[in-house]
């Protein structure tokens, strides 16, 4: 049996990460470290919790030696770190706490590995990571494996910083890693202070949808479960010591998007078209917002044969679908702390 840790497993990516391993690798015990801040979510893993081959352990990984000790305990054979600060929002209102979760927590895991691993035989720590190291494209030309890190959000900053540090620990110590650098997400559980749930969400309850700028930003979106399978086959079958992209060759301007959206729930709650587009509003930019990303992924499509296998309005029909049956889920976010937040970043509208 493969004892496999993997961190965030109650978040949005997290999740289905952690899914899709219970379910396909019986034979493996996975263990979700979690510490449930606003973004994580047991709920999130209801229909697996009770799965034999899966434990959740309650967590922090900023706390260096309870992470040693629970190497230590569990003698892990690998590690599947998505355990982060994730929304560039509020990094930039608080940036501190990117550093400790980000930098801080990914050390602690890499030292924590170092320390328990006997010899290396056999281990992988996979460190999971983003498009926005790369920085932000102009109108044309795409993120290569090989492309100079430029990360301008604290975000992206301390991820980078993150993913030096995985580099640096294979190089210098010999620990075996492997890290991936992926694209815009979408799906199910996706916590609703990101654009595509916020925007269902609001149109929902004819809130009007927040546009930074002009809508002119570009991103290239990729289905969750599309992910969660290049993330199975990096950690099986990506080569020690290299980067993976993963993305969709999908980009939308947000602009278009958000219209896209706003036609599928026109249709889906039966308002007559174009009055979920009058909800929109543009509103202040966000600080330092990257223009556009774009991921070339021929790199693991011709070595590993992965491609994303939804299109992309197929998937986006899906994900309103789910949103929209799933109202328990969305009240039980949106509640507590959520509107508070909300009002901080948006005004009261
Ligand atoms: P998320 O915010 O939905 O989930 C993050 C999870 O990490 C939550 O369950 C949270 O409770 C947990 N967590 C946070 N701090 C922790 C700590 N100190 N100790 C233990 N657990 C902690 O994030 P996501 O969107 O699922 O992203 C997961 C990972 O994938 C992140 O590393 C992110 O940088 C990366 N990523 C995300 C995207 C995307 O589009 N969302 C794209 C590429 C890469
Ligand atoms: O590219 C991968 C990254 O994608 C991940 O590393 C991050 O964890 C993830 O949060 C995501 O970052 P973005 O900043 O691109 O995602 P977000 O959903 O916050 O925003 C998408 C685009 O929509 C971006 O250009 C900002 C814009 N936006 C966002 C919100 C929340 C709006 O116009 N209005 C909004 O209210």
């Amino acid at each position: 049996m493969k004892k496999i840790l993997i961190t965030g497993g109650a978040g949005f990516i997290g999740s289905h990460v952690v899914r899709r391993f219970v379910k396909k690798y019986p034979d493996y015990h996975i263990v979700n470290l979690d510490n449930l801040t606003y973004a994580g979510n047991l709920a999130n893993l209801k229909d697996i919790e009770n799965e034999p081959n899966y434990e959740f352990v309650k967590a922090d990984i900023t706390d260096g030696e309870l992470m040693n000790t629970l190497f230590k305990k569990f003698q892990f054979d690998g590690v599947i770190h998505l355990a982060a600060e994730s929304h560039v929002d509020r990094s930039i209102s608080n940036p501190m706490e990117f550093i400790h979760t980000n930098i801080i927590g990914t050390v602690n895991l890499l030292n924590a590995a170092r320390l328990i691993w006997e010899n290396f035989e056999g281990k992988r720590f996979y460190q999971i990571s983003t498009d926005e190291v790369y920085g932000s494209l102009g109108a044309t030309g795409f993120f290569y494996e090989h492309t100079a890190y430029d990360p301008r959000s604290p975000y992206s900053a301390s991820k980078a910083s993150a993913d030096h540090l995985v580099g640096a620990y294979y190089h210098t110590f010999g620990l075996p890693s492997v890290i991936s650098n992926c694209s815009n997400n979408y799906g199910s559980f996706q916590f609703p202070e990101k654009l595509i749930p916020l925007v269902i969400n609001n149109i929902k309850y004819s809130k009007q949808i927040p546009v930074y700028g002009k809508g002119e930003n570009i991103r290239d979106w990729l289905f969750v479960e599309d992910h969660a399978a290049a993330i199975d086959l990096i950690f099986h079958k990506g080569i020690t010591g290299e980067t993976y992209n993963i993305g969709g060759h999908n980009e939308w301007k947000n602009i278009d998007l958000i219209k896209l959206l706003c036609k599928i729930m026109d249709r889906k709650l039966e308002r007559t078209a174009g009055t979920s587009e009058k909800l929109i509003s543009f509103v202040k930019d966000r600080a330092g917002h990257d223009l556009r990303y774009a991921i070339d992924s021929h790199k693991i499509q011709n070595a590993l044969g992965w491609k994303p296998s939804l299109k992309f309005e197929e998937g986006l029909e899906k994900t309103v679908e789910w949103y929209l049956t799933h109202e328990a889920w969305m009240n039980d976010v949106t509640t507590g702390d959520y509107q508070k937040y909300y009002d901080k970043q948006y005004g009261k509208r």
